[in-house]
């Protein structure tokens, strides 16, 4: 069982005597392992800190705002990085699960080092948990922000890496957030992953079918938002389905919905959703989203399946 304090105490002692004087930028994506890092080495080095959100044009609705604010609520010095089409561009003509992740991963570390530079930072702090590492050493799949355990040097990038969570899981991650008054909207956060839509985009990634996905997004995380379970999200599928729309035969998108329960994410069941729920976002999806004219729900567990679709 973690000591939340003595970890805290340790990981503060051991942040300042890796970064002395220099500067840290902190890759924060606003989840609860990033917000967390990010606060723990504001706490650690305080102004010599600056938080970096990174828009690569894949988030939730809302979510770069929602960042900005946490960090200003929390006193954080913050730079807002728009790198959305590098991000598009990356992703361009991969349908690829891995390839899509990689050129993610690759673009995700460029547009820090770039910060980096231009902030004259030595040190790149992120919120990589023991699971990230596990996952992506195991070559279950490859986790965006894991580069020095898969024998990748950051140096090339221009810069050394800080991940102070490297050894929690999740649950332990929120229980260092809660002992460190960090609010309740960013411990009992959902998870999100890293590559964000782009994973939940089947197939291409392209602008177009991340607003179709985005706003399917909205929709299931409203809809089930008081069901209390661990993810709760939408996918887009690569192929098509037919459907009626305005009294016409058309050829349209096909989301599926996905809710699970779990303690880790190592394993987790999906959940039975009541009915009615399950009916009202099928419905809302198919109104709100002109493209889609079908809603599939996944009744698969964790394993055989993975909680992701990529
Ligand atoms: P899977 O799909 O492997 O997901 O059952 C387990 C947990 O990890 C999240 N996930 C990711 N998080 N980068 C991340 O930061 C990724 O590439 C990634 N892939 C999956 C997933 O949302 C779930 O919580």
């Amino acid at each position: 069982m973690l000591n939340v304090r003595d970890f805290i105490e340790k990981s503060l002692k051991e942040i300042r005597e890796t970064v002395r004087e220099h500067k840290v930028i902190s890759a924060c994506s606003g989840g609860v392992d990033s917000t967390t890092t990010t606060f723990l080495v504001h706490k650690a080095v305080g102004e010599k800190l600056i938080a970096v959100f990174v828009d690569d044009g894949l988030r939730r609705e809302g979510e770069p705002e929602f960042v900005v604010k946490v960090l200003k609520d929390l006193r954080i010095k913050a730079r807002f990085v728009d790198a959305k089409e590098e991000f598009f561009k990356a992703l361009k003509g991969k349908t690829d699960a891995e390839e899509k992740r990689k050129a993610f991963r690759d673009t995700f570390y460029k547009t820090l080092g770039k910060v980096a530079k231009e902030e004259k930072v030595k040190f790149i702090a992120q919120g990589t948990i023991k699971a990230d590492i596990l996952e992506t050493v195991k070559g279950i799949k490859t986790q965006h922000n894991v580069l020095e355990q898969i024998g990748i040097n950051p140096e090339i990038y221009g810069y050394s890496i800080l991940e102070p969570l490297k050894e929690l899981y999740k649950p332990e991650v929120r229980m260092v957030a809660r002992e460190l008054g960090l609010p309740t909207e960013i411990s009992e956060r959902m998870p999100f992953p890293g590559p964000a839509l782009s994973i939940r985009v089947l197939g291409e990634v392209t602008p177009d079918k991340v607003a179709i996905l985005r706003k399917a997004t909205e929709i299931v995380e409203e809809e089930t938002r008081n069901l209390g379970t661990f993810q709760n999200f939408a996918v887009l599928h690569n192929d098509k389905a037919t459907g009626i729309k305005n009294g016409k035969r058309v050829y349209g998108n096909i989301i599926t919905v996905r809710v699970v329960v779990s303690e880790d994410a190592v394993t987790a069941q999906a959940k039975q959703v009541p009915y009615e729920i399950l009916e009202r976002i099928s419905e809302k999806i198919t109104n709100e989203i002109p493209s889609v004219v079908r809603c599939l729900y996944d009744v698969t567990h964790k394993p055989p399946a993975t909680i992701e679709f990529e």
